[in-house]
């Protein structure tokens, strides 16, 4: 029996995370720890939630060390895998001081909880721990050699504000595994799509806009490249490194499938129209060349090699299949793009973008 603490259970990849966890391995108590942020959504976590009796949500902020400490001691945890983040790079030029707060003093306060925990009495010394630290290839900036990856032991160079409160967090789980021997593991993932992705990022709010017939606000020229990976096929990796993944050691994760945003964005357009029934090249229209993000990296691809010679894992969707099954759900599930993006939600994003 393992009892696991999943932090950020209720946003976008723990979601997929959490429904895994519970329904691949019925004997573990799975903790979904979230704060509920702007970003948290328990509709995410609507089926497991009725379905699975292993499934236990706590709503509460990776900042809170007493808290941390009380859901360690009370549940007995012998496992982490900490998601709970700030994870938009756009917010994190608004407020970087939000992700200072949750990125790096929340992993803090969660590395320190276990490692008290784990190192009483009641938690039984680190034998058999686990601390899984969930991260992103942004820690290591932005490549402008064509043909180049990142690989495991590319320097970190963050270069926005998330990216380094990302990387910050990294060093301090590295520094907890080679302080106190804190048994710990990290990976760092390409772009992640599917459903339940909160619509403020690139695909599911420009599915969303070519829906309302709204325009696509594509950042500079469209040329910036992205390594997209289907979420499903994140969080069979983030299962395959928890238990197999060896100690102090990290993972890339990625599909080797880069993509300019603009030939993304056209991929959206045509496949999207198509399953709205309206005419080829309806929509073309729509796309609306803004303001380029401040910063913006340039292009980022995962070399994903040790995870697959080491562990065995290799994606199990092709990016046609996944982009076309991810439309479908946000076209089919347009209740939860509403509820989110109605009311308050509205009046924010008009705020921090502009009617757009
Ligand atoms: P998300 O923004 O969709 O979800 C984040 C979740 O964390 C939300 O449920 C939110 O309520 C919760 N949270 C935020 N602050 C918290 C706090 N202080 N205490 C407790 N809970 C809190 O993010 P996501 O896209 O699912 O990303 C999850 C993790 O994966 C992040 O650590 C991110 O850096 C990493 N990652 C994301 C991607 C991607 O493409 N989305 C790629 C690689 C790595
Ligand atoms: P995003 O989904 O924010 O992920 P990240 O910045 O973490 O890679 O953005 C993906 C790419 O799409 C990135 O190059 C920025 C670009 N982008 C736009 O062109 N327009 C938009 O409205 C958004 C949200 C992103």
């Amino acid at each position: 029996m393992r009892n696991i603490l999943i932090t950020g259970g209720a946003g976008f990849i723990g979601s997929h995370v959490v429904r895994l966890f519970c329904k691949n391995y019925p004997d573990y108590q799975v903790y979904n720890l979230d704060k509920l942020t702007y970003a948290g959504n328990l509709e995410n976590l609507k089926d497991v939630a009725s379905a699975c009796p292993n499934y236990h949500f706590i709503k509460g902020d990776i900042c809170d060390i007493d808290h941390l400490r009380r859901i360690f001691a009370d549940h007995r945890i012998d496992g982490v895998i900490h998601l709970a983040a700030e994870s938009h790079v756009d917010r994190s030029i608004k407020d970087p001081f939000a992700f200072a707060q949750t990125n790096v003093l929340g992993t803090i306060a969660l590395l320190q909880a276990a490692r008290e925990y784990w190192s009483s009495e009641a938690g039984g010394g680190m034998a058999g721990k686990r601390f899984y630290h969930i991260s992103t290839d942004e820690v290591y900036g932005s490549l402008h050699d064509p043909g180049t990856f990142f690989v495991e032991t590319t320097a970190y160079d963050p270069q926005s504000p998330y990216s380094a409160s990302k990387a910050s967090s990294d060093h301090f789980v590295r520094a907890f595994g080679n302080t106190y021997g804190l048994p710990i593991v990290i990976s760092n993932c390409s772009n992640n799509y599917g459903p339940n992705q909160f619509p403020e990022k690139l695909i599911p709010l420009f599915i969303n806009n070519i829906r309302h017939g709204k325009p696509l606000p594509v950042y500079g020229t469209g040329e910036n490249v992205r390594d997209w990976l289907y979420v499903v096929d994140h969080a069979r990796a983030i299962d395959t490194i928890f238990h197999r993944g060896r100690d102090g050691e990290t993972y890339n994760i990625g599909g080797f499938n880069e993509w300019r945003n603009i030939d993304l964005i056209k991929v959206m357009i045509r496949t999207a129209d198509r399953l709205l029934g309206n005419p080829e090249g309806h929509s073309d229209g729509l796309i609306t060349y803004v303001q380029d993000r401040a910063g913006h990296d340039k292009r980022y691809a995962i070399d994903s090699t040790k995870l697959h010679e080491e562990l065995g894992w290799e994606p199990s969707l092709q990016f046609e299949e996944g982009i076309e099954k991810t439309i479908r759900w946000y076209l089919d599930n347009q209740e939860w793009m509403d509820n989110i993006t109605s009311g308050a939600y509205e009046k924010y994003y008009a705020e921090m973008y502009g009617n757009r």
